[in-house]
């Protein structure tokens, strides 16, 4: 039964419950106010406007001036964090990680595009830790390590004979050994040359992905409902592209796990990453229900994988074309610690600390995902007294990290001896470049042990140098970079030579 209140008492009780509402409101309101310092938005477009196109990671960095580490914007009507500092970063998206792992929902790439199974963008999910987990075993335990060196000391010995070979067509041999690293360890399948009918349509498919992707098609992520425009539509070419990109997409995902069928019928390479998952998903009776997501495993890793690391790979070499002491310096380490009579190999790696300065200097210096991939917030939170509303996009301007010149001085300048000697303890950039917290690149050890095996093996046997134009005078590199995404370095000439007959000998011997 209810009990009867006297009128006094029911009205004490009405005024407190009004009351306790207003009170929420308004501290809920304050809190929207308390928002992290940034530039003032414009109405509709918020702060698009003043975003530079061009290098945004650079418009953040003049910001942090003003604004300071974590800067609060609006794109259109998305609230988006830009990550400043190496500090924040780890206070943010390390340790409150439990919140901060989300991804801001792309209906371009997981609906129009047909990449909804690629858990480098799902959200933070059971897919996405089925995935990550999926990447343990062969990416980071013990054996798997010695495993992927094997690969990739293979795949080094083919760029080394390219690059012998055809050393002006440097590029693609980078680009043939990343790709190939990656496919020989994931579907046990060599590319020989780049005509490879695999890398030929995976390829396609993250091109067509990309120029889907242009500035113009991803309106549709902050405007969702333009995905309900019909394609035949004058001005949906977005939409067009994207249908024609998703034809390529589900097209390379069914050739890409047929290959790897046929390794595990035909018995051979089955070793692999994706014949052992549908072997053991087949043994556990959940192939069918995972098979959509075992098909994209595999594009996801070569898309992570592929142009990241070549991008790399590229700027060692630009590196050494325009600051040749570090190249001689890691030269005569090789030399000295390896000698001239065989290659170098990861059991050497702890003995060339210099060459290990020049990897780290490396990726600092390339920064090869400038704002890294966006992480979302998927609760409210309160840092610094500010409040970061949930769904708000997180930017870490990686690039800004690796650039900071209180971190690293004088940081447009490659200099390896900034992590050498009493130096030792100067902050990886390989704690920053890899991203944070549970979304942090789980493909790293591959990437690093890749792009030592090839840094490694090219010191050891080539020299490199500038290109010399038909006058004989030196052409000197501009050592730009695109913009975008990944941050290419733009084309460049450069004179690539074996060191000595005994270099060439070892190349041509070396076929194991
Ligand atoms: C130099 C090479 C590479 C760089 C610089 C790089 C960098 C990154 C970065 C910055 C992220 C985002 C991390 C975050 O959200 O905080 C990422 C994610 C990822 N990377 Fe890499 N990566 C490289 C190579 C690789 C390789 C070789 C693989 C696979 C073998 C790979 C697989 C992935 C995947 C699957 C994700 C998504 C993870 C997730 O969303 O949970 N990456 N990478």
């Amino acid at each position: 039964m209810i009990p009867s209140l006297g009128i006094e008492t029911a009205l004490a009780v009405a005024v407190f419950v009004i009351l306790t509402c207003f009170g929420l409101l308004r501290g809920q309101l304050s809190r929207w106010r308390d928002l992290p310092p940034g530039p003032p938005p414009f109405p509709i477009l918020g702060d698009i406007p003043q975003i530079t196109l061009e290098f945004p990671e650079k418009c953040f960095a003049q910001w942090r001036k003003k604004y300071g580490d974590v800067i609060f914007l609006k794109m259109f009507n998305t609230p988006v964090l830009v990550i400043n500092s190496i500090t924040a970063a780890r206070e943010l998206l390390d340790k409150r990680s439990a919140i901060y792992s989300d991804r801001p929902y792309s209906v371009l790439n997981l609906e129009l595009l047909g990449w909804e199974h690629d858990f480098g963008i799902i959200p933070y999910n059971e897919e996405l830790c089925r995935h990550r987990r999926w990447m343990y075993q062969p990416f980071f335990s013990k054996t798997s390590l010695a495993a992927i060196a094997d690969v990739q000391r293979n795949e080094a010995m083919t760029l080394l004979m390219a690059l012998l070979r055809e050393p002006i067509k440097f590029e693609s041999h980078i680009h043939r050994y990343a790709a190939s690293s990656l496919l020989q360890y994931v579907y046990g399948h060599r590319v020989e040359s780049d005509d490879d009918e695999y890398l030929h349509i995976i390829e396609t498919a993250l091109d067509e992905t990309m120029s889907s992707a242009a500035p113009g098609a991803a309106l549709v992520d902050f405007l969702p409902f333009l995905k309900h425009i019909p394609a035949w539509l004058p001005g949906a070419g977005f939409k067009r592209r994207a249908l024609k990109a998703k034809k390529t997409v589900r097209e390379a995902a069914r050739r890409t796990y047929a290959l790897a069928m046929n390794k595990i019928k035909e018995d051979c390479m089955n070793e692999a990453v994706l014949p052992s998952l549908i072997k053991k998903a087949s043994a556990n009776g959940t192939l069918e229900a995972e098979q959509p997501e075992i098909m994209m495993f595999g594009l996801t890793l070569y898309g992570a994988a592929t142009d990241t690391t070549q991008t790399v790979i590229r700027v060692f070499v630009l590196a050494m074309v325009l600051y040749p002491d570090a190249f001689t310096k890691a030269q005569e380490e090789l030399d000295r610690v390896i000698g001239c009579d065989r290659l170098p190999t990861v059991e050497d790696r702890h003995a060339l600390p210099y060459l290990e300065c020049v990897l780290k200097e490396t990726f600092r210096f390339s920064c090869p995902g400038p704002l890294g991939v966006p992480h979302a917030t998927s609760e409210n939170d309160e840092y610094r007294g500010y409040c970061i509303p949930k769904g708000t996009t997180i930017l870490p301007n990686l690039w800004l990290m690796s650039h900071d010149a209180e971190v690293y001085p004088d940081p447009e300048t490659f200099r390896p001896e900034r992590f050498d000697g009493v130096h030792a303890n100067q902050e990886d950039p390989r704690n920053i470049v890899f991203g944070f917290g549970r979304r942090i690149c789980p493909g790293r050890r591959f990437a690093d042990s890749s792009v030592w095996q090839a840094m490694a093996n090219i010191t050891a046997t080539f020299d490199i140098r500038k290109a010399r134009d038909v006058r004989g005078d030196e052409i000197t590199p501009a050592g730009t970079f695109a913009s975008g995404l990944i941050n290419h370095p733009h084309k460049f000439q450069c004179s690539i030579t074996h060191r000595s007959g005994q270099a060439a000998a070892l190349i041509l011997g070396d076929r194991r």
